[in-house]
């Protein structure tokens, strides 16, 4: 008796893991890791947000398999997004991995996706390399040398001969600062300084003063999306505007989701990026409605179009495979070319990254609200940080 009940259950057993089996093969599963708590939390909401609305336009089935979407908070610290994408991709058995809102997070996870073999769609960190740490990775965001090269061509033809830099003090800043620099001094103007703060609670105080004591015609500023606010207010509390310092930056400085509550010290500032919420498309007319819609009137800003156009990359890999894994997923998302809410954007197949417009753009009051009005285009840039 008792052997017959252990058989069966045994028997059971086997069935419901041939049923799971079943389902798993059913499922095209997405883990996608965001900071959804801590300091860049704004970071991990809209792309998230972006992700679902994404879902919501373009159905929860694609190539023939239910979409599962896994969403984890790793708090932006590395050694947990490291561990998550470790469950995920071993007990959930993802068919990718996606998000990471930070370069340091992005370079924990890249050595896992290379080792086993996972896609890893990196909407958000844009330090050069990461492209490089894994032939695995696919970016959708942006890279900090296509941004701050844009800016140095800008500058010094618009009477901006003399700038100070002003970064947070890892990936994305130091590409910034570098590339910014060399191109500045390529063309003809000055960098008195290179300063860089700690990216995490960065006291912008000191640093300012030294920076009004070498009156630059400029200064350049990186921080990371959501940092932008805290430097603006301290910017105008040590009245460097009124002391003839213009600040200009890539766009991280002046982003959508904040941008109104900056207030009039952010009105003028000139900035060069791949996204503004404001970009004259019918297709972003588009975006910007349904996310706001969704999202209680939230803004969206480049992180959530970093991770809407992700979304596009996987869906549209997982069509071609029938809801693929692998090297076969990884192949169907290089190469592909398509309209972007920020504009034209392509995956080049080489480099496995981002090539898009970089649009010059400049704070302005419309309709009464803020907003970085593109008056400038550089069409197709590739990173400037790929040697290869
Ligand atoms: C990175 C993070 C940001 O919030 C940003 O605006 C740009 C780059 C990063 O860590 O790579």
């Amino acid at each position: 008796m008792q052997k017959r009940f252990f058989l069966s259950a045994v028997a059971l057993g086997l069935l419901a893991a041939h049923a799971g089996t079943a389902l798993a093969q059913d499922t095209f599963k997405i883990g996608l890791i965001l900071p959804m708590t801590g300091p860049f939390a704004s970071t991990g909401k809209q792309i998230e947000a972006a992700a679902r609305l994404y879902m919501a336009q373009n159905g929860d089935t694609v190539g023939g398999k239910k979409v599962e979407l896994i969403v984890k908070d790793d708090t932006s610290a590395p050694d947990v997004t490291k561990r998550i994408a470790q469950e995920l991709v071993v007990n959930d058995k993802v068919n990718v991995l996606a998000g990471f809102g930070l370069t340091p997070l992005a370079l924990a996870t890249a050595p896992l996706a290379t080792q086993s073999k996972t896609p890893m769609v990196v909407m958000a960190a844009a330090t050069s390399s990461i492209t490089q740490a894994s032939p695995y990775v696919v970016r959708t965001s942006f890279t900090l040398p296509q941004a701050a090269v844009a800016m140095a061509d800008w500058a010094p033809n618009n009477g901006i001969k003399k700038v100070v830099t002003l970064v947070s003090d890892y990936g994305p800043g130091i590409d910034a600062e570098k590339f910014f620099k060399d191109r500045m001094l390529f063309n003809g103007g000055q960098v008195l300084d290179t300063l860089r703060v700690p990216m995490r609670n960065p006291d912008f105080a000191p640093f300012l003063q030294k920076v009004r004591d070498l009156k630059p015609d400029a200064l350049f500023v990186f921080v990371p999306s959501g940092a932008g606010a805290a430097l603006m207010k301290q910017f105008a509390e040590r009245g460097m505007d009124k002391a003839g310092i213009k600040l200009i930056g890539t766009g991280d400085i002046t982003d959508d989701d904040i941008l109104n509550s900056m207030g009039d010290v952010a009105n003028g500032v000139v900035t060069s990026h791949h996204y503004s919420a404001s970009h004259n498309s019918p297709l972003n007319k588009k975006f910007v409605a349904a996310f706001e819609k969704a999202n209680a009137g939230l803004r969206p800003n480049f992180m959530a179009v970093g991770g809407y156009d992700g979304m596009r990359v996987i869906y549209e890999a997982a069509k071609t495979t029938k809801g693929g894994n692998g090297e076969a997923l990884l192949n169907a998302m290089k190469g592909q070319l398509f309209e972007s809410p920020r504009g034209p954007m392509f995956i080049d197949a080489q480099t496995r990254d981002v090539v898009h417009n970089i649009y010059i753009r400049k704070v302005e009051k419309v309709g009464g609200q803020l907003f970085n009005q593109e008056f400038s285009t550089l069409t197709d840039v590739k990173d400037p940080g790929k040697t290869k």
